[in-house]
C-alpha cells in the first residue's frame, strides 16, 4: 500500500497526469517491440493535451498503459505514471494493484476508442451497458440508474435517446455508436478522458461534432482530456498543449499557439510542413503545390537505433546525435525537446 501512493509535493497542483520515462515493451520470443521507450507528457487539469504523431509512433500503446489495458505480452518496464484522484492524493498506475485500478478506470478515468465496438459488448442493450458502469461505481438504484444512461445519451445529442436505450449497439449506425461509447465513457463523469483518434473512422460532418461535443462537455464538467491523433490539423482548436511523439518517444512538448509558432523539434518542423494549407500550396496559377514530406522513414521498434530515433533524417545531425539519444531538455518556458540542437531550428 505505501508504495502505490507518492507525497503529493511529486505533482504540481495544476497537474492530473505526469506519465514519466514510460517504457512499454512487447516480449516475443527473442525479439523485443520497443513500442514505447521514454514517453514524458504532462495533462493540466481541465485542458486538452493533444499526443501527436504518425501511425505506429506508441500512442495506443501510451494510451493503454495508462489505461492499464495492455494486452499480452504488453508490459510496462519502467517510468512512472502520476495520477491525481479526486481527493487529491497521488497514485502511480503503473503500480497500483488490479484492485485499486478497477476502482480508477471509468470513475476517475475513462478511456474512448477509434473502434467502438472496443468498448462497447454487443450482446446488451446500449441502456444496460450504461446502467451497469454507473452500478459498478455509484449506490444507485436501478432505477436512478436507467435515468442517469437516458440523461447520458441526451447529452451526446443521440436523437430518440429514450427508444435508444434498448436498442442493441448493431441496430445503430457507426456515429450514433460512437457517441453511445462517449456516454458510456462519461456517465461517472471521468476526471480525465482518453480519446485515442475517437473520430477517425467518421465522416467528417459527424466528426467536427463529436469534437464539439467533446470541446463543450470540457467546458460543463471540467474534465481534463488526453486527446490522441495523427491529424495536427485538428489539434489548433482543441488542444491547450501538444505533445509530439517518434518512435515511441514525446520528442517535444509545449503550449499549442507556442509549438506551432516556434516548433523546437525538426521532427515537429517537418510535421508542421506537411499540413494542407490552402493559400500555401497552391502555385499563382491554381493548381496544388505538392507537400515536402520529410524524407526517410520510421526506425523499427524491433530495432531502435542507439542514439536519437531521427538522426537518419534529420537536417541538424551531427556525431553525438548518433551516440546518446537527447535528454528531454527545457528550451523556453513550458517548452520541452529531446533535441540537442533545437537552437538551429
Ligand atoms: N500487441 C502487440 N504486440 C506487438 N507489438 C505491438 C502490439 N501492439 C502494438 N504493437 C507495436 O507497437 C508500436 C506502436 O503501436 P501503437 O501504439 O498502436 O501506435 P499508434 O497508436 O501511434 O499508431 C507498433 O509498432 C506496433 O506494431
Ligand atoms: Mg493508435
Amino acid at each position: 500500500m505505501l508504495a502505490e501512493n507518492r507525497s503529493e509535493a511529486s505533482l504540481d497542483k495544476d497537474t492530473i497526469l505526469k506519465v514519466e520515462d514510460l517504457r512499454t515493451h512487447f516480449v516475443m520470443g527473442k525479439r523485443t517491440a520497443k513500442s514505447v521507450d521514454g514517453v514524458t507528457l504532462t495533462v493540466r487539469r481541465g485542458e486538452t493535451l493533444a499526443v501527436v504523431g504518425e501511425s505506429g509512433s506508441g500512442k495506443s500503446v501510451t494510451s493503454l498503459s495508462v489505461m492499464r489495458l495492455l494486452a499480452d505480452p504488453g508490459r510496462v518496464v519502467g517510468g512512472s505514471i502520476l495520477y491525481r484522484m479526486r481527493d487529491g492524493s497521488v497514485v502511480d498506475i503503473a503500480t497500483l494493484s488490479a484492485r485499486r485500478m478497477r476502482r480508477i478506470r471509468g470513475k476517475e478515468i475513462a478511456m474512448i476508442f477509434q473502434e467502438p465496438m472496443t468498448s462497447l459488448n454487443p450482446l446488451y442493450t446500449v441502456g444496460d451497458q450504461i446502467m451497469e458502469m454507473v452500478r459498478l461505481h455509484e449506490p444507485v438504484s436501478r432505477s436512478q440508474a436507467r435515468a442517469r444512461a437516458l440523461e447520458m445519451l441526451e447529452l451526446v445529442e443521440i436523437p430518440a435517446a429514450a427508444k435508444r436505450l434498448d436498442q442493441y449497439p448493431h441496430e445503430m449506425s457507426g456515429g450514433m455508436r460512437q457517441r453511445v461509447m462517449i456516454a458510456l465513457a462519461l456517465a461517472c463523469r471521468p476526471a480525465l478522458l482518453i480519446a485515442d483518434e475517437p473520430t477517425t473512422a467518421l465522416d467528417v460532418t459527424i466528426q467536427s461534432q463529436i469534437l464539439d461535443l467533446m470541446r463543450r462537455l470540457q467546458r460543463e464538467i471540467g474534465m481534463s482530456i488526453l486527446f490522441v491523433t495523427h491529424n495536427l490539423g485538428v489539434v489548433a482548436e482543441t488542444a491547450h498543449e501538444v505533445a509530439v511523439m517518434y518512435a515511441g518517444r514525446v520528442v517535444e512538448q509545449a503550449r499549442v499557439q507556442e509549438l506551432f509558432a516556434r516548433p523546437r523539434h525538426p521532427y515537429t518542423k517537418g510535421l508542421l510542413a506537411c499540413i494542407p494549407d490552402a493559400k500555401r500550396d497552391r502555385a499563382p496559377d491554381g493548381t496544388r503545390r505538392m507537400l515536402d514530406p520529410i524524407p526517410g522513414s520510421v526506425p523499427s521498434v524491433l530495432s531502435l537505433p542507439a542514439g536519437c530515433s531521427f538522426a537518419a533524417r534529420c537536417p541538424l545531425v551531427e556525431p553525438a546525435c548518433e551516440i546518446e539519444p537527447p535528454a528531454l531538455r527545457e528550451a523556453a518556458a513550458n517548452h520541452l525537446t529531446r533535441c540537442r540542437r533545437h537552437e538551429l531550428l
